[in-house]
């Protein structure tokens, strides 16, 4: 085993009666790419949330790098170097391209939103040369003075894609980052995040396109109703009986 980089332990969350997570434990190694599948409702975004203080746990805690994070803000995690890509994409609709991609740049570095820094920040130079590559490197590069609110849905999950890529995370986070996108921009992304991979940055990536899983995964784990019933290799998971049963039986 290398590095752990992000540890789950003991996490429980009820919302009213319904148990969303039940004694989840994970481990995320440096530098890998860990899968989260399961079925819809299984609790795959509860558990992302937990771990960007979206949401808080019941019990258990969530450490990042050493750091106990349990209970912070969603913007002192990002902070401490956790980017993520929500399900329902987070951008400003009436922004350009290239103005969210800045501003999400900054919201790292100061962890709020004051327009007259933000008016100065969206004229440095250097910023906006980076936000221009980071924009390129997603595919996006012609759209970049366009305003965000008209893109397509898998295009919005690009430009989330590329201001998280600006933040230069250690550690981040996809909540489906291909559903609504054609089988070219599907591919598109793999390709990226294999590439995003290659410079080292560790990513968490909950996914239902089980082409996409098997091509970026090096371990997978399996949520069916709140619990994690299996974790291992994509060899391991695909010849796991209990995990064809609870999911890839049924989805395929
Ligand atoms: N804020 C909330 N309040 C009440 N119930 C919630 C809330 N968030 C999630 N749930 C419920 O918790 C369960 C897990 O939801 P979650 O969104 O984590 O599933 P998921 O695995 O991400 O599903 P999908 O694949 O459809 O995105 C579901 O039954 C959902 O209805
Ligand atoms: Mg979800």
């Amino acid at each position: 085993m290398g590095n752990t980089v992000l540890s789950v332990t003991n996490v429980n969350k009820s919302f009213g009666g319904l148990r969303a997570l039940s004694s989840i434990d994970l481990q995320i190694e440096e530098g890998k790419t860990h899968a989260i599948i399961g079925p819809n409702g299984a609790g795959k975004s509860t558990l992302l949330n937990v771990c960007v203080g979206k949401i808080e746990p019941d019990t258990g805690s969530v450490v990042f790098d050493g750091k106990n994070l349990t209970g912070k803000k969603p913007h002192e995690i990002n902070q401490a170097g956790v980017a993520r890509v929500f399900q329902t994409p987070e951008i400003f609709p009436e922004l350009s391209l290239l103005q969210n991609v800045m501003v999400s740049a900054f919201a790292k570095r100061d962890g709020s939103f004051r327009l007259n820094a933000i008016r100065s920040l969206l004229s440095e130079k250097a910023l906006h040369d980076e936000a221009e590559h980071m924009l390129e490197d997603v595919g996006l590069k012609d759209l970049i003075h366009h305003e965000s609110g008209s893109l397509s849905r898998g295009d919005k999950r690009r430009l989330e894609l590329a201001m998280c890529l600006i933040q230069h995370p250690r550690l981040l986070l996809l909540d489906e980052p291909t559903a609504g996108m054609s089988r070219h921009d599907t591919n598109g992304t793999i390709d990226l995040l294999k590439r995003i991979k290659e410079r080292g940055m560790t990513k968490v990536i909950i996914e239902h396109d089980m082409h996409v899983v098997f091509s970026l995964a090096d371990r997978i784990s399996v949520l069916a109703q709140g619990a994690i019933i299996a974790s291992g290799t994509p060899d391991e998971i695909r010849g796991n009986p209990k995990v064809q049963e609870a999911y890839l039986g049924g989805a395929h």
